[in-house]
């Protein structure tokens, strides 16, 4: 059970059921506590030992989880709680000194308590498709073919062993042998891969993505050192997370149910500015397998959360899976009837009305399909710092990075 918040009438306690796997959607407009609610789920998962916990932090916001919410405190007394810093594992998708502009950088980091590991992907992690969409390829043009052909026959060369993988420099010498392609094809494809190379997120030895996540810490995969449009390589960095973890956890499942013994518990992926992953509108390179995690990931174990201050830029397929909203203040017109379509019978037209009487931050409207409820709640103070402000208080300060 996850304590969000209390029901603003009576004061009651309100739990989220998190027995089961879940998909949410945090939603409200600019400003109004999404990511800080966000974090709040996080807490309430990593203290209630619920699985392997990440976030996806496109603005780089969550890290400062590992300091106790001092701003706050006698908001948490009033809550019989107290400040508290979590343990975080930052896991950056290249060479973190580089990224984050210094090795006195991440060492300060570290002196703080973070810890930092980094996150490589194989080129064997992407798909031939995937392959060409990284450089927005298609199959009609010379190079989208010879990529794709090089990458399925490594594939297939590769299928026997038991870890099938392959490196750039192999996908280099493989294009390399094909007869069929011109020599400008060839060399246009060897300088893209080679700028591929030069992003210092593929690794050219083994390294299963699976070991970057453990337990008993909140897994921040910090995203905002990746520049946005830069080949769509955040997409890539997710898609390649969830592809992984979903065959993963379909294999544990496997196992659980046989009676083995399994040591991959469920797991809750949490996506801030998630239109970012899934946009309603254009495919991204995460999209498609986002959509199956919140689709087909139930059964395995596999819940979802996503924030978005636009729910009407999030792919519908995944709005009309989520079980539970988490609705902060709206007010575009857009985004009002994305969530009024997900109306259930139990909810009409209140929702709307709730919304509008929202008048402080802090406050929102949850939709739980589990209870067929839908509540007002003050949500409930965060123990950890929250990154996502602009206050001059002196933790933030201190990790101005
Ligand atoms: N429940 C809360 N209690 C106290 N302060 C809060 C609460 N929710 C949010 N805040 C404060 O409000 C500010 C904005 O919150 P937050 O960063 O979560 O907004 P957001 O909706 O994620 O915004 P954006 O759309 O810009 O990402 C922060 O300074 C945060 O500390
Ligand atoms: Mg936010």
């Amino acid at each position: 059970m996850l304590m969000i918040g209390k029901n603003a009438e009576t004061d009651e306690e309100v739990y989220i059921n998190s027995d089961r796997a879940r998909a949410m959607l945090i939603s409200g407009k600019r400003g109004s506590g999404k990511s800080y609610t966000l974090g709040v789920l996080a807490e309430e998962l990593l203290d209630g030992d619920q699985g392997i916990v990440i976030i996806i932090d496109p603005m780089g916001i969550f890290h400062t989880m590992i300091l106790p919410n001092t701003d706050q405190e006698q908001a948490l007394w009033d809550w019989g709680m107290r400040p508290k810093g979590l343990p975080i594992r930052l896991l950056v998708a290249g060479d973190a000194e580089r990224l984050y502009g210094g090795r006195d950088i991440t060492q300060a980091m570290e002196s703080r308590g973070l810890e930092i590991a980094p996150i490589r992907l194989n080129p064997s992690d992407l798909t031939p498709d995937g392959w060409c969409d990284l450089f927005s390829l298609s199959l009609s043009d010379p190079m989208g073919m010879v990529l794709y052909r090089a990458i399925q026959e490594l594939t297939r060369i590769n299928w026997d062993l038991e870890k099938s993988f392959f490196n750039i420099a192999q996908i280099v010498t493989q294009i390399n042998q094909d007869k069929r392609a011109s020599d400008k094809t060839v060399e246009a494809l060897l300088l893209r891969l080679e700028t591929a190379m030069d992003w210092g997120i593929f690794t050219e030895e083994h390294q299963p993505i699976l070991e970057s996540f453990k337990q008993n810490t909140i897994n921040v995969v910090d995203l905002s050192v990746i520049e946005a449009g830069r080949y769509g390589l955040r997409n890539l960095v997710l898609d390649v997370i969830c592809r992984n973890l979903f065959l993963k956890r379909t294999i544990e499942r496997r196992r659980e149910e046989l009676n083995l013994s399994t040591g991959f518990p469920r797991i809750w992926l949490a996506i801030d500015e998630a239109h970012q992953f899934a946009p309603s509108s254009g495919t991204t390179l995460a999209k498609e397998n986002l959509i199956r995690w919140v689709k087909e990931g139930r059964q395995p174990g596999l819940s979802l959360i996503v924030a978005s201050q636009q729910p009407a830029a999030i792919d519908s397929e995944i709005l009309s899976q989520c079980d539970v909203i988490i609705a902060h203040k709206i007010t575009a017109l857009e985004d009002m009837q994305a969530l009024n379509k997900l109306n259930q019978d139990y909810m009409k037209r209140e929702l709307q009305s709730m919304i509008k009487q929202i008048k402080e931050r802090g406050i929102a409207i949850l939709v739980d399909d589990e209870t067929e409820s839908v509540t007002t709640i003050n949500i409930r103070p965060r123990r950890s710092h929250h990154g996502g402000s602009e206050s001059s208080s002196p933790h933030s300060e201190q990790f101005r990075i």
